[in-house]
Parts: structure tokens; sequence; C-alpha cells
């Protein structure tokens, strides 16, 4: 490693700077905007199980994946994944690539946060009223007529319409704002992460004392908790509960905390960080679906009172609905209209504004990495561009394109197939032990071999059935995907999946490209080993390819609706075996001065994707196919099962962050008499030198 600390990387200035800031890039509108909706629409506390699993049990570990590889390279999410393969490169430039994708949209819903913000000022200047203010369910019709007409002035269908330059203004200064925070390095975006973490969460904490103190506000709560376990057994409630849990983690795409691990000291935790910001962001979502939920409760009850009811469930609809037409509706049903929703705005802006720039300067970084372009021009570029791409979503019809744009990078083929392909790469094709021990090394607390299982066959699994069977649904549907039963194609559809297929073939072609970045790039030294186990390997990739075949003709039965159960019990001992035989060949030859044979690997990763492609046709044949959600009942009082969820929940965040600070501070303590030469950046050379 010693040549990669020849030469001077910027570094975040402490290990709170980077924390706040890897915290303020999870934290964003995904918390505040689409968590809770997300939960309400699967199944309310059910919901909670698979998110749960999803960010603690696959998201964390990832997490210390993404840090230990920025870390150990000291490069961008390309390079890192370039010094960890040579031809990896393009899942980095995939994942770079997907988040320029999502920052062209993001920066729009900042900018309608942005011009809310200052609807809510000019309330507040101007005595109070808000412009969508109204009563009872004419009201709701006012919101929604506001946002959809009065502000985006919405078409229906596929045509884009006029841009709207009430909505570019806002554009602009977003972009301004993000460019601002970071041209001047990561250092500086270590000191403004002090301001945008912390006085969110004030809000959010005003918002949610308010909320609950709030008469009716248990009535919301029930909305929010009350658990639904039917919905346990559809595709898509695992699916958005994986995809919520990678974007709010910033995981997977965009490369953000690859990016943000490759400025840190050398000397720097992981492992514990990872937890920390796993915990509080979990937390910050948590929190904020209450703040939501008791906020429409609230609501509820006031227009019960005054005689024009509106429930609960006429305004809770997911999407932009929420947060600019539902929420703001019921704020202004209730005093301080417009000072709370200044707050809520305000929260919202400065939520996604750190997430926003964390994109930004990953894709930056990335390309400065590759070419050795300076910042100060890349950068002007990336904002000028980003901002024109913007553009088609600030049309008339732009709200829609920014769904469907949405919804693919939620679905099959987007966040969490990145993380799958993430972790299966560098399970298979690098040497994940060799990052633990890069973690543990500077770890408040260390991970155990069970780690290199759960990044090489378990996530990866996981990720796998869930790509499959979210394949299966979309193949299945009965509207269909592509072409409509009448044969028509279906317009947004067809350029989702273009946008999902021009990806990765971008990136192939970026990553050829030769950068002056590329020039310094050694191969691993492992690539110099000789290779080992080739027979077992042989053996390995067999059996793999047998079982894909097997599994592949399963999944045209079961798209024919045909059960073919004995096959199915066939196909699982045989990449159960190459898994085994791959994965035994890896350990073996990566401790000797031999490498595992490149067959060995390929065998052992079709055997997990076999795998979970087994699983996938097992929850295939064992799950009714998708029904339309049902409507939610009314409720009114929270379920005992739902204290039990939220006594759970809030225990865990409490311990979960109390545990990680005490480490922490034990570990600081320890540290205390020693000299490390390494803790400030510069001095850093000298040891080397
Ligand atoms: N995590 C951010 C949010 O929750 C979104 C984001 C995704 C930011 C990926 C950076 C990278 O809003």
């Amino acid at each position: 490693m010693t040549e990669l600390l020849e030469e001077q990387r910027e570094s975040w200035g402490t290990r709170g700077g980077f924390v706040l800031a890897a915290v303020g890039s999870a934290v964003g509108l995904g918390n505040l905007w689409r968590f809770p909706y997300e939960l309400y629409d699967h199944g309310g506390g059910a919901f909670l199980i698979p998110y749960i699993i999803a960010v603690f049990v696959i998201g964390v570990p990832m997490l210390i994946l993404e840090f230990s590889m920025g870390h150990f390279t000291q490069r961008a999410a390309p390079n890192a994944f370039a010094r960890s393969h040579k031809r990896l490169e393009f899942v980095g430039w995939w994942s770079i690539i997907l988040g320029f994708v999502i920052i062209t949209f993001y920066a729009v819903i900042l900018a309608y946060c942005f011009s809310f913000l200052w609807f809510s000022i000019k309330g507040i200047v101007t005595g109070g009223e808000l412009p969508w203010a109204g009563e009872g369910l004419t009201g709701v019709e006012n919101a929604k007529s506001f946002f959809n007409n009065t502000y985006l002035g919405k078409i229906d269908g596929p045509s884009l319409g006029n841009i709207r330059w009430n909505i570019f203004w806002p554009l602009v200064v977003t972009w301004v704002v993000m460019y601002l925070c970071i041209f001047r390095g990561v250092k500086l975006v270590g000191k403004i992460v002090w301001l945008t973490v912390p006085l969110p969460w004030l809000m959010l904490l005003i918002l949610t004392v308010r909320g609950l103190t709030l008469e009716g506000s248990i009535e919301g709560l029930a909305y929010y908790l009350n658990p639904d376990w039917s919905e346990l057994t559809k595709a898509t409630t695992w699916r958005f509960a994986f995809g919520q849990a990678f974007f709010s983690l910033s995981l997977a795409f965009g490369g953000v905390m690859i990016t943000y691990a490759s400025f840190l000291h050398r000397k720097s935790d992981l492992n514990n960080n990872a937890a920390i910001i796993g915990l509080a962001d979990f937390g910050t979502s948590f929190v904020a679906g209450l703040a939501v939920f008791a906020t429409l409760g609230g609501m509820a009850f006031v227009t019960r009172q005054a005689g024009h009811p509106v429930a609960v469930q006429n305004v809770a609809e997911g999407g932009p609905a929420l947060a600019f037409i539902a929420f703001p509706y019921a704020l202004a049903q209730l005093p301080y209209s417009a000072w709370f929703s200044f707050v809520f705005f305000f929260a919202l802006a400065t939520l996604g504004i750190d997430s926003g720039f964390s994109i930004t300067e990953s894709v930056l970084a990335a390309i400065t990495d590759k070419t050795g372009w300076r910042r100060c021009v890349v950068l002007p570029v990336i904002s000028i561009v980003g901002l024109a791409i913007g553009m088609v979503y600030i049309t008339q019809g732009g709200l829609n394109w920014l769904g469907v744009v949405g919804d693919f990078i939620d679905g099959t083929w987007g966040i969490a197939f990145l993380g799958l392909l993430e972790c299966i790469t560098i399970g298979w094709l690098w040497r994940v032990d060799v990052l633990r021990r890069h973690a543990n090394e500077r770890s408040d607390w260390k991970l155990g071999k069970w780690w290199d299982y759960l990044i090489r066959i378990f996530t990866p699994v996981i990720l796998c059935s869930l790509f499959f069977w979210s394949l299966f649904d979309d193949l299945t549907r009965e509207e269909g995907f592509l072409r409509s039963p009448d044969g028509d194609w279906i317009l947004p559809n067809c350029v989702g999946l273009s946008v999902m297929i021009l990806v990765p073939i971008a990136a192939v072609l970026v990553s050829c490209a030769r950068g002056r970045g590329d020039l310094e790039r050694r191969n691993s030294s492992e690539m110099n080993l000789q290779a080992k186990g080739q027979f077992g390997g042989t053996i390995a990739l067999v059996l793999a390819g047998a079982s894909a075949v097997l599994i592949m003709v399963l999944f045209r039965f079961a798209v024919e609706g045909r059960h073919e159960r004995l096959l199915l019990c066939a196909s699982l001992p045989l990449p159960a075996a190459a898994v085994i035989i791959g994965n035994h060949l890896l350990n073996r030859h990566n401790k000797s001065d031999t490498r595992a044979s490149r067959l060995a690997r390929w065998g052992g990763m079709l055997g997990t994707i076999d795998i979970g492609g087994f699983i996938a046709l097992c929850l295939v044949y064992s799950t009714s196919k998708e029904s339309e959600h049902a409507a939610h009942p009314p409720q009114e009082q929270l379920s005992t099962v739902s204290y039990v969820i939220l006594g759970a929940v809030s225990l865990l965040i409490i311990c979960g962050l109390g545990w990680c600070f005490y480490r922490a501070l034990s570990a600081a303590n320890e540290d205390a008499g020693i000299q490390h030469p390494d803790e400030v950046g510069d001095e850093e050379q000298e040891t080397d030198a």
C-alpha cells in the first residue's frame, strides 16, 4: 500500500467531519420524503422487518465494504474497482453514471423544496396565510391544485409541454448552493456539514414534538405503525425495502461512500463509523415518519372538530404528493401554519442539500481521478450539464418523467441490482479478506470471518433472489411491461428501461477509455500470483452452469404458470456444491502464494447467482401473485403490537448508538497516550518517506 500513500490526497479535517458528511449524504430527502410513505404503503409496522434486515444485515456490512474499498485504494468508485480488479472499473462507472442520473432529478425535488420554503417565508411575512390553505376536502383539492396546476402546470401523458420558469430559478439556486458547498474541496465540506446535519435534526425534533403533542396524533400513528403482515408476502414490499435502504444509506449507486472514505486519514475507524451512520439514518427515517403521521393525525382531528372531516387516508398518498400536498395541507389546518411550514421545508432542503452535493462530489472525484483534470474545471461543467438535463423535469410533463426514471432506479434493474454486482464481483473476483483486515486494523471493533461470507455469498443470494423475484413480477404483469396486451408499446417503461440499459453501456465505454489518472494504476499483486485449483474450478463451473440452465427452464415454466416441483428440488444441490467448491478453493489458495483459478471464481459466482434464482423460484411458487393495495381501513387506535414495535425500534436506535459511541470513546481514550505519526495528514508523507 505504500505506493498509494506517496501522493497527497485531500482529507477530512476530523473524524466528526467525515461521520457527519457521510450521515449528511445518507440522511436526505429519502428519509423525510420517501420513507414515511414507503412504510405506509407497504404494510405499516410490518415493513420494518424487511427494512431492518436490509439496513443492518445487508446495508451496514456493505457500508463497511465501501468504506474499506475507498480507504484502501484512496480512490473514487471507478478507480477503486479498477484497483481491486482491472476489469471491474465499469462497475464503478455504472454506479457513478446512475448517480448522475439521480442527481439530475434529486436537484429538481430540492428546487421544489426551495420554492415551498419561499412560499412559507412569504406566508410568514404576509401574516400567516399559505397559498394552498383551504378547508375540508375542498381544501385538499386546493392543495392538490396548487401543486399540480399553479406550481407545476402539470399536463398528463408523455408529452413534456413548456418549461416552467418558476421552477427554473430555484433549480439554479440548488445547483449554485451545491457548487458553493463543494468547490473548495472536502475540507470545507467537513465544516459545512456541522451546519447542514444538526440543523434539520433540530427542525425534525420540533416537528416531532409538535406532532406528537397534537390531539389526534395517535390516530395518525396508527396508520403509520399498525402492521399489515400480508404485505410481507409480496415481492414489491421486499424490493422497496431494499431499494429504500440502499437509497437511504447512499449505497451502491453514486459511489458516494467509497469516495468519501477515500478522503479519510490512514488511521481512521471504518466499522464503527458505518454502524453509527446506519443507525443514525434509520433513526432519522423512523422519527421523520412519526413527525409526518402524527401531524396528519392532528389534522384529521382538527378537521373533524370543524365539521369538514378529512381522514388520514384522504391525503396520505405517496411520492411528491406527501411532501408537497398532504403535509403542507395538514400544516395549513393547524395554528402557526406558515412557521411550521417553514420549519418543514427548511428541514427538507437542508437534509437534501448535503445528499445532493455528495453525489456531485462523487461524480467529480471519479472524473478527476480518471482524467487528472482540475476540479475547478470539471465541477462547473458537471453542474451546468446536470442543470441542463434537469430541464426535462421542470417542464409541464416533467414530474411524470421524474416518476418514471425514479421508479426504474428503484426497480428491478436499479440500485439493489448494482449492490448485487458490487458484492458479487468484489467477493469472488477480488479478496474481501484483505479489505476486512484493512478495516479491522483501524476500527474500534472487529469483524469476524462471517463478514467475508456475508459479502461473498449471503448478500448476493438475497439480492439475487430479490432481483429474479421482481423480474418475474415485471414479466408477468397483467397490464404488460413493455407492451400492453393490445400490443401497444408502453412508452414510459420503454424509456425507463432504455436508460437503465444505456447506463451500463456508457459505463463500459468510459472504463475502456484511457485517462491520465490510469497511468499510475498498478495491477494488484494478486494478479502476479500463480493460478491454482483448475480442476476443482472446472467442476464448480460445470455444476453451476448446469443448474443455471435448469433454473432458466424452471423460470420459463413459472411464467407459464406451471409448477415443476421435482425439478425445483433437484436444482439446489448443484449450485450449492459449486459455491462450496469455489469458496473452498478461494480460501485455500489465497492464503498461499498462489491464487484461486479463474474457473473456481466464476463457478462460485455463478453458483451464488443460481441459489438466488432458486430462492426466487420458491418465492414465486409459494406466494400469491401481487394484488392491488387493499385500501387502508380506518384506524383509530395504535394496536398493542404497534406499541411493541415502537418500543423495540426506539430501544434498537438508542442502545445501538449508545454502544457505538461508547466504543468510539473507549478507543479514543486508549489512543490518548499513544502518538500516531499518521494522525495528521501532512505527517503521513514523512512517515512513508
Ligand atoms: N441517501 C440520500 C437520501 O436519502 C440519497 C442519496 C443517494 C445520496 C445516493 C447520495 C447517494 O436522500
